[in-house]
C-alpha cells in the first residue's frame, strides 16, 4: 500500500512539473566537429533550440587508433520500426566501413559495429544519400548546425537532461581528493591526553576542519560467528610487457637486441630501431651488415655478418642502457655462428668495463653451417654499464645469430630464468595468481600482432618475436613455458589470456570489421584448437598427447595444473567479437569442463561494453569474467559498495586490472589507501569477487609507458611505491572466510564514516585472522575494538600500520608490533593497518 501511495505521488509530481511542457517535442542531433560525439537539442517549434545537457555528448566514435582517429561524421539518426533509435555514421574516407549503433532510449547505446561495403566510395555515395535526404540546418547557441530532426517525448528530453545531471554529480563526487581535505601542520601525536589529534600549529581550511582539535572516536564490532565462505584466491598479480617489463627487466638476459630482429616496425618513428640496434662495430679492418638468406631459422630471419680484413675489431653490444656485472658471479655466453668465407678462427668474448676487459672467454670457431658455441664468463669486477665485445681471431667472414648473455644467478637458479629481486619482490606479494601475457599485449595491435601462445615455447631462437603493441620488441624469451614456470616458483595459479579471436579495437590495422577478427572457416576453427592445445599442453600426459611431450621435453614432464583460462581482454563487444568469443567459450567448456573461464566485459566500470559483456556472462552463464577500470581516488571513495549488490547467482568477478590515478598518475599514500579501502569491499564481496590484481605491476625507469605502476626499477635496484606496500600487506592477509564487520564513528556523521573501512578474513589453514582497517581522514582515529570470542590472548596479535601524508610517495609499512588490546587503539591519519590474530 506504502509503495503504490509513494507512486502516484511521484506521478503526479511529475504531471504537476510537466504541466506546462508539450507532450513532445522536436530532437535535433547533431555533431559540431568529427572528433565528437553525437549532441542533442529540443525544440517546442522547430525553430528555437535548447541543447540537451548543455550539448554534451551522448555516444561517440569507437572506430580506430586512440586519439586522431575516433571520427564520427554525417551522423544520421532515426528511430525505426522496433521502436530503436539507429545511428549511423561514417568512421573516415579511407575505410570501406561505416558505424551502426543503436539505443532503446538515446542515452544507453549498444557497442558500435562496423558493416563493410564493398569500396570507400560506396560508403560516402550511401552517406551522401542519406545527407541529402535526412540532414537538416538549425541554429543552435548561435551556431548554423547540419543535423537530423525527429521527434520524441518531452519526459524523454527530460529524462536525457536528467541523466546528464546524475552523471555530473557522480563526477563531482568521484572528484573528491584527499588534497582538498583540511591539512594540519604540526607533529601528530594522538596518544596525547584528551586524545587530541594534533597538535596544531595553524588554522585548518578545508574538508574536516571541523574535525580540527577535536579527534574522532570510532568502534569496530566484529561478528565472529557470523561468516562466510569467500575466494581464497583474491589477491594475484598481472604480468604484462609494457614498460620493459620482461626484455631488460624481469627476464634476465643482458643483451638487447640478441636476435638482430629489432625492426623499424616495432616503433614507428626511431631512426635506429633496426636489427643493428644495441650492437657497434668497434675497430678496423671489418664490416658489420644484417643478412637475411639461410637464417638460423625461418621465424627469425636477421643474422649479423662480419667481414674480418684483419683481426682486433669487435662487435659491441651495450645491454638495456648498460649491462650490470657482479664480481664472482658467472655468465653464460651463447651464440651461432656460420663461416661464410676465409678462415675460421675462435672468438674472444670479453665483458669491458669502458677500456678494460673484466672478464673474457674463448669460443670454438665456426663451421659452414650454423652451429651454437657456449662459455661461461666470471666477473672479475663489478660494473654498472658494462659491454659485451666478440672479438673474432681470423681474417674472414661469418655470420652471427642468436647471442646471449645470461647471469648464472637467476630466481630459483633457473635457466633462462628471472631477475632475483625483481621475482623477489613479487614473491613477496604472496600472490595467488599470476595473469600473463597481457593486456593489450594479449590482444595485439591487429591480427598479425596477436599474441599466439605456440609461437613462445620451443627452442628460443625458434620463437617468432613481435612488435610489441607498447612500442618496442617482443624476443618471447619470457614465453609460455616460462611464465608457467614463473607462476610455479612464486607459488601462484597461472591464469593465461588468449585472444578472443580478435585484436584490439583501437587497432591501427585492421579492415573487414573494426576488430578485424580471424576469418570464421579453417582458420578460426584452428585458432579455437590452439586454445584446446594449450590447455593440454599445460595438463596432458607426454605419453598420450604431443603438446604434453613439448612440456615434458621442455623440462617439466608434470603438469602444470592449469585451472583457469582467460578468454579476451577488455574487448569491444561488437558482432565481430560474440560470433568468436562465445565458440570459443563454448569449445573449452565442452572439451575441459573442469577448467574456469574467464571472459571480458570491457575497460570501464559502466558503459556499452560493460553492459554488454554482463549481459553475455549471464546468458550464456560463463564461469567469471574480467573487469577493469583505472579511476580517480574519489570514485573509490564513492563507490565503497560497488560489489555489494551484485547478483549472487551470476559470473564470478576477476578485477583484472585497476588502480587508483590521482593528479600527475603517481602512486602516493591517497591513491594506496583509497585501493586498500576498495581491497576491503573485495573482501566483503569475496563470495563473488573471487581474484583481483592491480596493473600495471612492472615499469622501467626512462621506459615508462603507462603511470603508475606497481614497481618501478632500473638495472640495479627495485623501487616499490606505496600501492606496492598496500598489495603486500593485503596479499599476506589473505583468507578463505569473511567475518561480519563494521567501523562506525561516534557521532555517525557520513562524510566521516565514508573515510573509514574495515575488513575481517580467517584463514582456515593457518588459523590466523586478519583484521584491516583503513583511517582516510586527516586525523587519527582513536578505535576501540569489539572483538568478541576473537579477542586474543595478549601477546598473540601483532599490527602492521602503513601511513603518511595524503601525497606522500616514500610511507612504507612498520615492521609488525605487537597489539595491546586493553585500550582503544590510535590508527594514525591517513592510515592502513593490518592486525593479524
Ligand atoms: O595495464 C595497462 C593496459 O590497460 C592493459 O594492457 C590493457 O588491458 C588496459 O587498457
Amino acid at each position: 500500500m506504502l509503495r503504490l501511495l509513494t507512486l502516484t505521488f511521484s506521478l503526479m509530481a511529475a504531471l504537476i512539473v510537466s504541466a506546462n511542457q508539450p507532450d513532445s517535442v522536436f530532437l535535433f542531433s547533431f555533431n559540431a566537429h568529427p572528433s565528437q560525439g553525437l549532441s542533442f537539442a529540443y525544440s517546442a517549434d522547430g525553430h528555437t533550440w535548447k541543447t540537451i545537457a548543455d550539448g554534451a555528448s551522448f555516444v561517440s566514435s569507437d572506430y580506430g587508433t586512440w586519439g586522431a582517429e575516433k571520427k564520427m561524421h554525417t551522423p544520421i539518426l532515426h528511430r525505426t520500426d522496433t521502436g530503436l533509435w539507429e545511428l549511423l555514421f561514417r568512421v573516415n574516407d579511407h575505410v570501406n566501413q561505416y558505424a551502426r549503433c543503436v539505443s532503446p532510449d538515446l542515452i544507453h547505446w549498444k557497442p558500435q559495429d562496423y558493416p563493410y561495403m564493398k569500396d570507400a566510395a560506396t560508403v560516402k555515395a550511401f552517406f551522401g544519400a542519406m545527407e541529402k535526404s535526412a540532414l537538416h540546418t538549425a541554429l543552435v547557441q548561435g551556431e548554423l548546425r547540419r543535423g537530423c530532426i525527429n521527434r520524441i517525448t518531452y519526459a524523454e528530453a527530460e529524462a536525457m537532461e536528467n541523466f546528464k545531471q546524475a552523471a555530473a554529480r557522480r563526477a563531482q563526487l568521484n572528484s573528491e581528493s584527499l588534497a582538498d581535505d583540511a591539512h594540519w601542520s604540526g607533529t601528530p601525536d594522538a596518544t596525547a591526553a584528551g586524545a587530541t589529534p594534533m597538535h596544531a600549529v595553524n588554522q585548518p581550511q578545508g574538508r574536516f576542519a571541523y574535525l580540527h582539535n577535536k579527534g574522532v572516536n570510532a568502534r569496530v564490532t566484529i561478528l565472529p560467528e557470523a561468516r562466510k565462505d569467500i575466494t581464497d584466491k583474491l589477491i594475484g598479480i598481472f604480468f604484462e610487457d609494457i614498460n620493459y617489463s620482461a626484455a631488460g627487466g624481469i627476464y634476465a638476459e643482458l643483451l638487447q637486441n640478441r636476435d638482430f630482429e629489432y625492426l623499424e616496425s616495432d616503433r614507428g618513428r626511431e631512426p635506429n630501431w633496426t636489427p643493428t640496434n644495441s650492437w657497434t662495430l668497434l675497430g678496423d679492418g671489418a664490416t658489420f651488415s644484417i643478412a637475411t638468406d639461410e637464417p638460423l631459422n625461418p621465424n627469425q630471419l636477421h643474422y649479423a655478418v662480419l667481414n674480418i680484413q684483419r683481426p682486433g675489431a669487435a662487435l659491441v653490444n651495450d645491454g638495456f642502457d648498460g649491462i650490470v656485472l657482479r664480481k664472482g658471479d658467472k655468465y653464460d655466453i651463447t651464440l651461432f655462428a656460420r663461416l661464410l668465407a676465409g678462415k675460421a678462427g675462435k672468438f674472444r668474448i670479453q665483458l669491458r668495463q669502458a677500456d678494460r676487459v673484466i672478464g673474457e672467454t674463448t669460443l670454438a670457431a665456426p663451421g659452414k653451417t650454423w652451429k651454437q658455441v657456449k662459455g661461461v664468463i666470471i666477473a672479475k669486477e663489478d660494473a654498472k654499464d658494462a659491454t659485451l665485445a666478440i672479438v673474432p681471431t681470423a681474417a674472414g667472414e661469418v655470420a652471427l645469430d642468436f647471442i646471449s648473455l645470461f647471469p648464472q644467478k637467476t630466481f630459483k637458479n633457473r635457466k633462462n630464468g628471472l631477475r632475483p629481486d625483481l621475482a623477489q619482490i613479487l614473491a613477496d606479494l604472496h600472490p595467488r595468481f599470476m595473469r600473463f601475457p597481457g593486456g593489450c599485449v594479449a590482444h595485439g595491435d591487429g591480427l598479425g600482432n596477436m599474441y599466439h601462445w605456440k609461437e613462445t615455447i620451443g627452442p628460443l631462437w625458434e620463437r617468432r618475436p613481435l612488435r610489441n603493441i607498447w612500442g618496442y620488441h617482443q624476443t618471447r624469451g619470457l614465453g609460455y613455458f616460462e611464465f608457467f614456470q614463473m607462476c610455479e616458483d612464486l607459488g601462484c595459479e597461472p591464469l593465461p589470456v588468449v585472444p578472443a579471436a580478435v585484436p584490439c579495437q583501437n587497432s591501427s590495422t585492421g579492415g573487414g570489421g573494426q576488430q578485424g577478427g580471424i576469418p570464421l572457416g579453417p582458420e578460426f576453427e584452428q585458432y579455437k584448437q590452439d586454445i584446446l592445445d594449450l590447455i593440454e599442453w599445460a595438463n596432458g600426459d607426454p605419453k598420450t598427447s604431443k603438446w604434453a611431450k613439448m612440456r615434458a621435453d621442455a623440462g617439466h614432464p608434470e603438469p602444470f595444473n592449469l585451472k583457469y583460462i582467460g578468454i579476451g581482454n577488455e574487448d569491444l563487444i561488437s558482432e565481430v567479437f560474440t560470433e568468436r568469443y562465445l565458440p570459443l567459450i563454448q569449445a573449452v567448456k565442452e572439451r575441459h569442463p573442469e577448467i574456469t573461464v574467464c571472459g571480458t566485459t570491457g575497460p570501464f566500470f559502466e558503459g556499452a561494453d560493460y553492459e554488454q559483456g554482463w549481459r553475455l556472462a549471464k546468458d550464456n552463464k560463463i564461469d567469471m569474467v574480467d573487469e577493469h577500470y583505472y579511476v580517480s581516488p574519489g570514485w573509490y571513495l564513492h563507490n565503497q559498495d560497488f560489489y555489494d549488490q551484485y547478483d549472487r547467482s551470476a559470473s564470478k568477478v576477476y578485477l583484472g586490472e585497476y588502480a587508483s590515478h590521482g593528479p600527475g598518475r603517481k602512486s602516493t599514500i591517497e591513491t594506496a589507501l583509497t585501493c586498500a579501502m576498495h581491497i576491503c569491499g573485495l573482501e566483503r564481496n569475496g563470495d563473488i569477487v573471487h581474484m583481483s590484481s592491480y596493473a600495471p605491476l612492472l615499469a622501467k625507469h626512462g621506459h615508462t609507458q603507462w603511470n603508475p605502476d606497481l614497481i618501478y626499477f632500473d638495472n640495479e635496484h627495485v623501487y616499490p611505491t606505496v600501492d606496492y606496500y598496500v598489495q603486500r600487506m593485503c596479499g599476506q592477509s589473505q583468507g578463505n572466510q569473511y567475518l561480519a564487520s563494521t567501523f562506525i564513528a561516534e557521532g555517525q556523521n557520513p562524510e566521516v564514516n565514508n573515510r573509514l573501512a574495515v575488513s575481517t578474513v580467517h584463514d582456515t589453514t593457518s588459523g590466523k585472522t586478519y583484521i584491516k582497517l583503513v583511517n582516510l581522514l586527516p586525523v587519527p582515529v582513536i578505535t576501540s575494538l569489539a572483538l568478541g570470542s576473537l579477542m586474543p590472548v595478549s601477546g598473540k596479535a601483532t599490527r602492521v600500520t602503513l601511513s603518511g601524508a595524503w601525497d606522500d610517495r616514500q610511507a612504507r609499512p612498520t615492521q609488525p608490533e605487537p597489539v595491546d588490546f586493553s585500550a582503544p587503539m590510535t590508527l594514525p591519519a591517513y592510515s592502513f593497518t593490518v592486525l593479524e590474530i
